[in-house]
């Protein structure tokens, strides 16, 4: 039988309860504090991301580190990782998956949606038998989605819906935990109209058990989030908008005569990401 991981139980109970669980990108130990206290304040799980491209920021030891530092600092280090995750977002090499799972992240995305169908399938399934045999989550993604305005998770994007039946033999043949869909979010702000497919999602849904992860949570307009979470989004992943809010207010700060002290800016940008956070996870709760 599946073994079940904390990260797929966290999904499970959210694709059940009909809201959506934040993973917020994270890469200092501002958007850390950001994250979790936005979390706590509305009492709801989080996932704490960070990205394979901000390992120069923070490898994933410092990360687990900084994290179990925090947790107990508040005296809540039982939160991990049923009600609090550290995530590794968008890993294109297998060797940074590894280095997450030894370094003790709770689930890791293997990202290798650029490729073939077969070789998605096979680079998803090494990182499986890997996560899983230390009780590690995993997810991976098929399709890919555009780059909208501000987008720092990749420079160039192609839009590649989810094909629905691929989706089911995708994660029949993986095993993973979560599956991301591209069903027409972009990473970063939106261009135009956000114009997502939502009968595709469905379809996914239908064929697919296991739970879905939208990315490109930045900017999608309440109420079609309401719409994915109601048809088996169980993730929703966000990065630019709070990564903006934060550059306002330290820019801001900076537009004044009096230069400020470093460590002011830390806490204007963690005060700017956590409210951007807090939106967030209200949204993602559309039935409360
Ligand atoms: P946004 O930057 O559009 O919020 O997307 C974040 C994301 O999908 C991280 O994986």
């Amino acid at each position: 039988m599946k073994q079940q991981t904390a990260f797929s139980q966290m999904l499970q109970e959210a694709r059940l309860g009909s809201y959506a669980v934040a993973a917020f990108s994270a890469y200092s130990l501002e958007s850390f504090q950001a994250a979790l206290t936005a979390a706590d304040n509305a009492g709801v799980p989080v996932l704490i991301a960070l990205g394979e491209r901000y390992f120069s920021n923070l490898r994933p030891r410092v990360a687990v580190g900084m994290l179990q530092g925090l947790l107990a600092a508040s005296g809540t280090e039982d939160a991990y990782p049923l009600r609090v995750g550290l995530h590794l977002d968008h890993a294109l090499q297998f060797e940074s998956c590894r280095e997450a799972i030894e370094a003790g992240f709770s689930s890791v995305m293997m990202d290798a949606s650029g490729e073939a169908f077969e070789e998605n399938v096979l680079r998803t399934r090494q990182v499986v038998e890997l996560a899983h045999a230390r009780g590690v989550g995993v997810e991976a993604e098929l399709g890919g989605l555009a780059a909208g305005a501000a987008s720092h998770e990749f420079e160039q994007g192609d839009e590649v819906l989810t094909d629905p039946k691929q989706a089911e033999v995708f994660v029949r043949e993986t095993g993973v935990d979560a599956l991301a869909v591209s069903i027409g979010t972009v990473h970063g702000m939106y261009k135009g109209v956000p114009n997502l497919d939502l009968a595709r999602l469905e379809e996914i849904a239908r064929r697919v058990d296991v739970p879905l992860v939208l990315h490109g949570g930045s900017g999608t307009p309440p109420e079609l989030l309401a719409k994915a979470i109601r048809l088996g989004i169980a993730k929703v992943n966000v990065n630019t908008e709070a990564s903006l809010a934060g550059v306002d207010a330290i820019q801001s700060r900076l537009s004044q005569a009096k230069a400020p002290h470093m460590s002011e800016l830390g806490i204007l940008s963690r005060s700017a990401m956590e409210a951007v956070m807090q939106k967030y996870i209200r949204l993602f709760q559309p039935g409360r």
